[in-house]
Order: structure tokens, then C-alpha cells, then sequence
């Protein structure tokens, strides 16, 4: 038997209310260091809204988010990512007018401090640590596969490539926990079963994942855990096995009668 992990991090009854709408509805989810958490559920039920919260986008309109023992409720996104959480936005952030490169050099611009001074008058101190952010950018490009992609303009790159990309832009800050929002929506079979690959890869590289996925392959095949959300609010939490047979989780994908 091995120890369970610690809980490195918890969302307490979480609520997202937009003008009336309830779009996040008091869910409360842990995740433990190291482990890969799943959220699904219907389309407009919240999850990237949940993400949003979490991850500063957004205010919350009731509950609290805790980070290693810090209290990151409400925090800015720079912040909150410096802490140690970054996200993939379910929508390309990319620059398409930048190369790859750069691109993830952008990503990690909350560890990079370079300081505009520093890049304007280039004092030997900023070049050093350019020289850092640039070795360590190719680093993760290595990492997502994207090395001879690594001067090319991300306009011209595969969607595929894209994805992957968005990973190294994340990765640039170092984060001990990574978010991924629907990482494999729009890939064809198999580009996805390539980016569940690279997942696995980041599991084992010590990253604990919290990951939005539609592709039911996917999020079974990638996930210990997986908290199922319907308007909002938590219906089922557990592992792929029982998600599959639960009924509720059945009914919200397929309607009453399924
Ligand atoms: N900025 C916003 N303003 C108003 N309503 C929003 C906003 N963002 C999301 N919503 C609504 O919140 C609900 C949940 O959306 P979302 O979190 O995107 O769902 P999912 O990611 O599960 O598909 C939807 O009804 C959506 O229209
Ligand atoms: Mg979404």
C-alpha cells in the first residue's frame, strides 16, 4: 500500500452566478499531487466557467479555492498561475503572428521578471536571463514534440501542433498543477490519442492534471478520478468505472429514459 498523496488542492462549494444565470453551483472538488482529475459533463454545464473561477478569470459568487495552504480565492490569474496553477484556455490563446518559440516564451513571462528596462537598455542581467527563458522554451517545446516547429510562425502550424503548443506555453510557468481545457477538441483520432499520449507524459513527469474533456476515450482512458457536473452541480465523482455505470451520469448525457 502506498500513502495517499496530499491534497494540494481544494475548490469548497464554489458558486458562479451570471445575471441571474447559476452557471457554477456550490462544487466542491479535491485534488491530490500527482494524480489526474477528469471533469465532464454536457455541453453549458459549467466546466470552463469552473475553470474560469478557479483559475481568477472571473470573481466567484460564493465559496473558496485553496492552493497549498493558501487561500487563492479571487487572486488575479498572474498571481494564481506564479502560485503554481496554469490553464489551457478551451480556445487558442496563441499568437499566430509569433513563432512557436516565442510564443512560449511569452507563456512564462511571470517567471521570466525580465522588466521592460532590462529588455530596452539589454543590461547583461536581462540577457542572462533570456538566455534561461529561451533554453528552457526549447525545453518544453522538446517536450510537446515541436522542436522543428520551433522558428516556424504559429499561423502557418497543424491545429495539432497548436494544441500542443498551447501545452508548452503553460508549462513555461512551471506549474504543479495544469489545467487543461478540452486539450483534444477538434483533433482527429489519431492526433488525440497522440495528445492522450503527451498527457500521460506530463503525469509522469510529477504534473498533477486536472483536465475538461468531451472524448469519453479520453477522459476513461486518462483519468484516476473523474467529478461529473450537470447545471452546474456536481452529480457524480469517482473512478472511470463507475462514472460509466452510474445512471444519473447516463441520464445527463443522454436524457431521461436512456
Ligand atoms: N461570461 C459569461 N456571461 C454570461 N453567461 C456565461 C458566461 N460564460 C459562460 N456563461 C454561461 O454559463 C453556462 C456554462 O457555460 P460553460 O462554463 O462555458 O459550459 P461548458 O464549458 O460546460 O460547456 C452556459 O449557460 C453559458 O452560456
Ligand atoms: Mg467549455
Amino acid at each position: 500500500m502506498t500513502a495517499p498523496r496530499p491534497v494540494i488542492f481544494e475548490a469548497h462549494g464554489v458558486s458562479k452566478n451570471f445575471a441571474g444565470l447559476v452557471a457554477v453551483n456550490n462544487l466542491s472538488v479535491r485534488l491530490h499531487e500527482g494524480a489526474v482529475l477528469g471533469l465532464i459533463g454536457p455541453n453549458g454545464s459549467g466546466k470552463t466557467t469552473f475553470f474560469n473561477v478557479v483559475n481568477g478569470v472571473y470573481k466567484t459568487s460564493g465559496g473558496r479555492v485553496v492552493h497549498r495552504g493558501a487561500d487563492i480565492t479571487d487572486w488575479p490569474s498572474h498571481r494564481i498561475a506564479g502560485h503554481g496553477i496554469t490553464r489551457t484556455f478551451q480556445n487558442s490563446r496563441v499568437l499566430l503572428n509569433a513563432s512557436s518559440l516565442e510564443n512560449v516564451m511569452v507563456g512564462g513571462h511571470l517567471h521570466a521578471r525580465a522588466g521592460l528596462a532590462g529588455v530596452l537598455f539589454s543590461t547583461p542581467g536581462a540577457r542572462s536571463r533570456e538566455a534561461k527563458v529561451k533554453a528552457r522554451a526549447l525545453e518544453h517545446l522538446a517536450f510537446v514534440g515541436l522542436t522543428d516547429y520551433a522558428d516556424e510562425l504559429a499561423r502557418n502550424m497543424p491545429y495539432g501542433a497548436i494544441k500542443r503548443l498551447e501545452i508548452a506555453r503553460a508549462l513555461q510557468t512551471e506549474p504543479d498543477i495544469l489545467m487543461l481545457d478540452e486539450p483534444a477538441a477538434g483533433l482527429n483520432p489519431r492526433e488525440s490519442e497522440n495528445l492522450m499520449k503527451l498527457v500521460s507524459e506530463l503525469h509522469r513527469a510529477g504534473k498533477t492534471i486536472f483536465i475538461i474533456e468531451h472524448n469519453m476515450r479520453v477522459v476513461m482512458g486518462l483519468c484516476q478520478r473523474i467529478v461529473v457536473i450537470d447545471a452546474g452541480a456536481k452529480i457524480a465523482e469517482g473512478e472511470p468505472d463507475q462514472i460509466r455505470r452510474d445512471p444519473r451520469v447516463r441520464e445527463a448525457y443522454l436524457g431521461k429514459g436512456a
